[in-house]
Parts: C-alpha cells; sequence; structure tokens
C-alpha cells in the first residue's frame, strides 16, 4: 500500500528527538502506512517550511524548540491549549486551514493519572516557569488542582502567576526557590512536578531540589526522560515518596497529538516501549 499521509516534528537541532521512533512504532502497531520524520527547520525557514507542508499527503507536525511560541503567528486558528499556553506543540492541517494545540499540559496530566493519580483537588508544587511550566500549570488548574510555582528567577514565576489568576480566577502562589520556603511550600503539597532542565543529559548529577525538602507522601514527577530516572527521581525515592518519570508525558503528549491528527486512541504501550528501547540503545 502507498503512503497516504506524511507527519513529522520540525525544531532546530532535531537529531536527538524521539518522536519518530515513537510515532512510526504508533502507526506500524495501528496497521497505518504512515510516517513520521524529524525536520531540521531553522527560525528564518519555518514561515515558507509551513507553507510548503500544509497539504496532502502531510496530515500535521509537531513543533518543538525553538519554533513553539513563533509557530502562533502560522495558524489559522488556535485551538484554547496553545491559547493559554502561550506555545504550539502540535499542528493540523485540515484543507487549507491550519490548527495550532499544544498537548504538553495534558500529557503531563495523562502521565500522572496512569500513575494512579487524579489530580482533581491535589495541590501541586510545579517547579520552573518556561514553557513547560506554563502549559502544566494551565492543564493542572483546569484539572481541578491548586498550583505553587518556584523558579530560579522568581519574576518569572510571578509574572505566570498573574497571567494565570487573570485567565482562571485561580490564585496561584509563588514560592522562593531556595531550601527553607520550598521545605515549608512541600509540606503543603500532594505533588512535585519538575519541569526546568535541570539534571537533564549530561548533567545527571545536578537536582533541582534539595534532598532534604522531599517527605514520603509527596508524589514525585520529572518531565526530564534523558535520563529515565533522573537524580530529583532517586532522591524522591531513597525519601520514599512514589515517582513518575518523565516518559509519560512524552508518550502521552504524543498520544494527544495523533488523537487530534487522526481522531483515534494511541497505542500507548507501543509508543513507550519504543521509546525506552531507544533511550536504552
Ligand atoms: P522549557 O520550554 O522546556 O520550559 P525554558 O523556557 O528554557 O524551557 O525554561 C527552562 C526552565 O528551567 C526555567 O524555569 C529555568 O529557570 P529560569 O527562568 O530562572 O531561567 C529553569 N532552569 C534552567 N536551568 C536551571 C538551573 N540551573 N537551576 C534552576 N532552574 C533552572
Amino acid at each position: 500500500m502507498k503512503t497516504q499521509k506524511i507527519f513529522g516534528v520540525i525544531g532546530h537541532p532535531i537529531g536527538h528527538s524521539l518522536s519518530p521512533v515513537m510515532h512510526n512504532a504508533a502507526f506500524k502497531e495501528l496497521g497505518l502506512d504512515y510516517r513520521y520524520e524529524a525536520y531540521d527547520v531553522t527560525p528564518e525557514g519555518l514561515e515558507k517550511f509551513l507553507m510548503l507542508r500544509h497539504t496532502p499527503p502531510f496530515g500535521g507536525l509537531n513543533a518543538t524548540v525553538p519554533h513553539k511560541v513563533a509557530a502562533i503567528k502560522y495558524m489559522d486558528v488556535l485551538d484554547e491549549s496553545a491559547k493559554l499556553a502561550g506555545a504550539v506543540n502540535t499542528i493540523k492541517f485540515d484543507g487549507r486551514k491550519t490548527t495550532g494545540y499544544n498537548t504538553d499540559g495534558i500529557g503531563c496530566v495523562r502521565a500522572l493519572e496512569e500513575a494512579g493519580e487524579k489530580i482533581s483537588g491535589k495541590r501541586i508544587l510545579v517547579l520552573g516557569a518556561g514553557g513547560a511550566a506554563r502549559a502544566i500549570a494551565y492543564a493542572c488548574i483546569t484539572g481541578g488542582a491548586s498550583v505553587t510555582l518556584s523558579n530560579r528567577t522568581r519574576e518569572k514565576a510571578m509574572r505566570l502567576a498573574q497571567e494565570i489568576r487573570e485567565k482562571t480566577k485561580n490564585t496561584v502562589v509563588v514560592v522562593n526557590y531556595e531550601e527553607k520556603s520550598l521545605k515549608d511550600a512541600i509540606s503543603r503539597t500532594d505533588a512535585v512536578i519538575n519541569t526546568t532542565t535541570v539534571g537533564m543529559m549530561p548533567h545527571v548529577a545536578d537536582s533541582p531540589l534539595p534532598a532534604s525538602v522531599l517527605e514520603s507522601r509527596v508524589v514525585v514527577m520529572d518531565i526530564v526522560y534523558n535520563p529515565q530516572e533522573t537524580r530529583l527521581l532517586q532522591d524522591a525515592k531513597a525519601a520514599g515518596c512514589k515517582t513518575v518519570d518523565g516518559i509519560g508525558m512524552l508518550v502521552h503528549q504524543g498520544a494527544e497529538s495523533l488523537k487530534i491528527w487522526l481522531g483515534v486512541d494511541a497505542p500507548t504501550a507501543a509508543m513507550k516501549a519504543a521509546v525506552e528501547k531507544e533511550l536504552g540503545a
């Protein structure tokens, strides 16, 4: 059967992306003769690339660093998820119409739910105030959780908290990014989500939280997936905490993209196996 649809991820650089392996495993599992590729697109080349790809056989794209914010201005329609996050990570081509979505936040929430953690009513401490933090904070609030933010650059957390307050009428507390304040915040927290890049390969000895602030009743999630078990998750396990690694979010944000493009439930087990195999390789 000939290939009917092409999908892909745009980024710069893009060589390290796990998305092709993950999505091609999903297509195979679904019995679809589609393919998913990685495209190295520079910021200057973004507009032209999107113009050339928005007709069949292209079905849709994921956008990653540095295109998530820039892609917004080339969308005909923005889904609420992309409006709130202020960034697009999933693009659907539909006839001549281009719609931008953001599945990072819902991917994080789904990963927590899959780990047995319903987020409604939970008190969640989000570390970071970058693009990932934005999407995750909004998704947590939309899902009925209350959010506290802590970020190295406090001003950025304050701005995000203010914006969330204006858009959702929810109060978001900001705590200082230092040991005593974090310990205090954790005593009033059910789950911590690290959205910072701290602990990512090659800086595997670093953690965004001092181990001394962890309490065993708190669930600790890291969205960093390389390494799969970050220093933060090691410390959390040693403290007796339940942990959720970053592969869950990677898989579920991809699964939500597939649902947007194809309208089907994604084969998340096959996607996860493909990612773990690639990371282990
Ligand atoms: P992303 O889109 O993945 O969220 P980002 O927008 O660059 O990436 O955000 C990176 C986050 O990691 C920020 O919250 C950043 O803190 P600052 O706002 O102070 O820059 C955080 N971060 C990066 N390196 C850090 C470090 N060494 N210690 C603490 N936080 C760090």
